[in-house]
């Protein structure tokens, strides 16, 4: 199905004189049935173009060239810098991006060059990986996507625009959108895990919260939906794997999240590093034009991921950079990423007809379009302003919203004998493990200007809560790395002499995010070891713990009295952690990517398949592990809080759908504890009989529902045709006849359903 959206738009050219982005055209795609709507996204703009089309007419090929050229600074690389002397580059007219520079005042000496120094003037763009927060850091984004709080991820991206977009930067390369289902791989960190509609909100949110609804606004970025595609598939977890998933599941499981934030506005996307059924994302036109462009209609632009363009070199693709830089463009990338394979070889490329020049005007556009939407042409210095840098940055409303969203990312696994919230009323208490006192670690990979020193860490958020009175025994062991059993000792006789032990547990910032895969996912060093220990002393212990990907903890889960999963929590985790620990609050997210009993069930999630011989613990020819549970220890959508609640049975108002039709789902809920608490009640279906085998169950809704003590509510959804349908035999995406179970509760195992037919 394609639509050429680019000849639609001459129907829109009565807009034109209208100097704002406030139109919105809705073109509607039958699909089988199922009606998309391509959008037109609120920053296109018809005056611009008329802007675009006189300055494309004034550009030299090498400056075209230059604005599909993207340069790293030399602050914080992450790969090989091969130019030098980019200031050289930028006067020259033939560089049009930036990275990893930032600060108000640096950006703007850099963009005055570009300004002032060059033949058109046209003004820089300056990119940076903000992930979760610029100077302000939250708590990474698969924690955040365990909060199930859309809001919460919309907020704190909006936070981080504000901050980052005061120093000077004007593009973030976030959010990533991979769905990742392999807890080895480091990335899963970065995204918003295992599921696929959780990741359609959670990813569309983010750009509503990086790029607010106008990118004129001086306080918006673009953001940059990544890594298309599929880079969440890597083989056995290994980033940069190769990723070898079939034509249907490319399609139901890893790029509905890229449509959804496409549909939210998108600006930008960037190409992934892995390849696909043989071709290399960067140089894969099936994705970047027949997907992107011409079924789905996106009007940003593509921008390659880090020197993926040279990388088709040792893919085996490509002979050398020439042919890769071929490759990359003919299949739709508009801008190469350090890589300077455009740099080189373009010109000459199109000088000698291997390259149309259509295709060079096109990408050039794309870019140009970002620049006039961020309102770079009307004042080029407006993101460089050093007097709202410091207004804006790390600012106390900031550090709140993250304390709050950290708390609300916080997931309880385990609370025996209600061993949390503890009481404050404690003599002393014993905390145990380096992460305790950590700040660095706090912040986690891909931490922008995040800062050691800026961080409440835990050891710092017990103090403060608990006063003078308490004595807080702190025992600096660093059982993560290596052998070493330093420490221990003198943490088992602290642990010995307390009222409560808290153990920080987990990995160090650098063993997730990118180039962090790890083949055991159990806990590093010799924490295992501690744990035994400790539980030898038979004082009940509460673990935190810190951790970019799901754990293998069986041993632990076994041990401890109560586990707190805090992850990377940012700049507040001191404070959240204590206001959790304590009962100020109380957790309420839940298990966005399942954490497995032992690595070897890698990978397990919910929304799998039954097969032809569902485990049957009696039979032996059934599917299953002779060593090993089918389930995992924390299976998705789970996590406890300091009270509990009960599921009545789910009631549909209708039994029967058609195609426009809707159904209404209700449950009661009932809070059966002694304390208010926050459930998030999840609505998941499973296609009973269709044309190709259906997952176990699919996240389709799910609502974030406070309760106090004893208080019943009614939650109601509603379901659509959208929801049931998928990628059916023919590939057509819509519904099916036939029966649908519909399962509401509090986490992926929920067992009460009710079942509806579509008709
Ligand atoms: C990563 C991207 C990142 C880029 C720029 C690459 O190595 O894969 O996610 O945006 O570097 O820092």
């Amino acid at each position: 199905m394609c639509v050429n959206i680019m000849q639609n738009l001459g129907a829109a050219n009565h807009f034109s004189h209208s100097t704002k982005v406030s139109f919105v055209l809705l073109f509607i795609l039958t699909v089988a049935g199922i009606q998309a709507q391509t959008v037109v996204p609120a920053w296109y703009n018809q005056v611009h173009e008329v802007e675009i089309d006189k300055l494309l007419d004034k550009m030299t090929l090498e400056e075209k060239v230059g604005q599909m050229t993207l340069f790293t600074s030399d602050w914080d690389v992450t790969g090989p810098t091969i130019r030098k002397g980019y200031e050289a580059d930028i006067k020259s007219g033939r560089l049009g991006a930036i990275f990893n520079a930032h600060t108000a005042d640096y950006n703007r000496r850099l963009q005055k060059i570009a300004v002032e120094e060059t033949r058109l003037g046209i003004p820089l763009l300056f990119g940076y990986d903000v992930i979760h927060g610029y100077r302000t850091i939250f708590p990474i984004p698969l924690a955040e996507a365990g909060s199930f709080n859309p809001a919460a991820a919309e907020e704190s991206a909006r936070i981080a625009a504000r901050e980052s977009a005061a120093a000077g930067l004007h593009w973030t390369f976030a959010p990533m959108v991979d769905i990742a289902r392999d807890p080895r791989w480091g990335r899963v960190m970065e995204g918003a895990g295992e599921d696929v509609y959780l990741g359609n909100v959670m990813g569309a949110a983010r750009v509503r919260g990086f790029q607010g609804d106008d990118l004129a606004d001086p306080f918006t970025l673009l953001a940059c939906a990544k890594h298309f595609a599929a880079y969440g598939a890597a083989q056995a977890g290994r980033d940069y794997h190769t990723v070898d998933i079939s034509e249907r599941v490319l399609h139901d499981i890893y790029l509905p999240p890229f449509k959804a934030v496409l549909d939210a506005g998108a600006a930008t996307f960037m190409t992934s590093f892995n390849e696909l059924d043989g071709v290399p994302a960067t140089a894969n036109e099936h994705l970047l034009t027949e997907i992107l462009r011409e079924d789905w209609g996106f009007m940003g632009f593509v921008v390659t991921d880090y020197t993926s363009i040279n990388e088709m070199i040792p893919h085996g693709i490509a002979k050398d950079e020439a042919e890769a830089g071929l490759l990359a463009v003919n299949a739709g990338v508009d801008m190469d990423m350090q890589g300077a394979v455009f740099y080189n070889n373009l010109r000459k490329q199109v000088e000698n007809g291997e390259v149309a020049m259509k295709m060079i005007d096109d990408a050039v556009r794309r870019v140009l379009r970002m620049k006039f939407a961020l309102g770079l042409f009307d004042d080029p210095y407006r993101y460089s302003d050093s007097e709202r840098e410091k207004a804006n940055i790390l600012t106390p409303a900031h550090r709140e919203a993250a304390r709050r969203i950290a708390r609300e990312s916080m997931i309880l696994l385990k609370n025996d004998n209600e061993t949390l919230p503890l009481s404050k009323n404690l003599k002393r208490i014993a905390v145990i493990g380096s992460l305790a006192d950590s700040g660095a670690d706090m912040i986690g990979a891909w931490h922008a200007d995040g800062r050691a020193e800026d961080v409440v860490t835990l050891l710092t958020g017990l103090k403060e809560a608990l006063g003078s009175a308490v004595k807080v025994d702190f025992v600096d062991v660093d059982a993560i790395k290596g052998t070493d059993r330093k420490g221990f000792d003198e943490a088992l006789k602290a642990a010995r002499s307390a009222d409560a032990v808290i153990l920080a547990l987990g990995e160090t910032w650098e063993m997730s995010g990118e180039a962090a895969s790890r083949a055991d996912i159990g806990l590093p060093g010799v924490q295992d070891q501690l744990v035994e220990e400790l539980s030898q002393t038979g004082k009940p212990f509460v673990a935190v713990l810190f951790n970019g990907r799901p754990l293998a903890i069986p041993e632990l889960d076994k041990k401890a009295a109560a586990i707190l999963e805090a992850w990377f929590p940012g700049t507040e985790a001191g404070h959240a952690i204590a206001d959790l620990l304590f009962g100020d609050d109380a957790p309420s997210a839940k298990v966005p990517l399942t954490f497995p009993r032992s690595v070897g069930q890698v990978p397990v999630f919910y929304a799998a398949k039954n097969t032809g011989r569902p485990r049957n613990p009696n039979e032996k020819y059934t599917s299953k592990y002779l060593d090993e549970e089918n389930s995992p220890l924390y299976p998705f959508g789970y996590g406890l809080t300091y009270t509990t609640f009960s599921y009545g049975d789910p009631v549909a108002d209708k039994t029967e759908m058609n195609r426009n039709g809707k159904v209404k789902i209700l449950t009661t809920v009932t809070n059966t504890g002694k304390r208010t608490g926050t459930e998030v009640v999840q609505l998941y279906v499973r296609d009973l009989a269709g044309s190709v085998t259906r997952p176990l169950r699919e996240l389709k809704a799910f609502q974030r529902v406070e309760l106090s003590a004893g208080e019943s509510k009614t939650v109601s959804f509603e379901l659509t045709a959208e929801d049931l349908s998928f990628y059916r035999r023919d590939m057509t995406f819509g519904p099916e006849a036939g029966e649908y179970q519909v399962f509401v509760g509090g986490d992926s195992r929920a067992e009460k359903s009710v079942t509806i037919t579509f008709k």
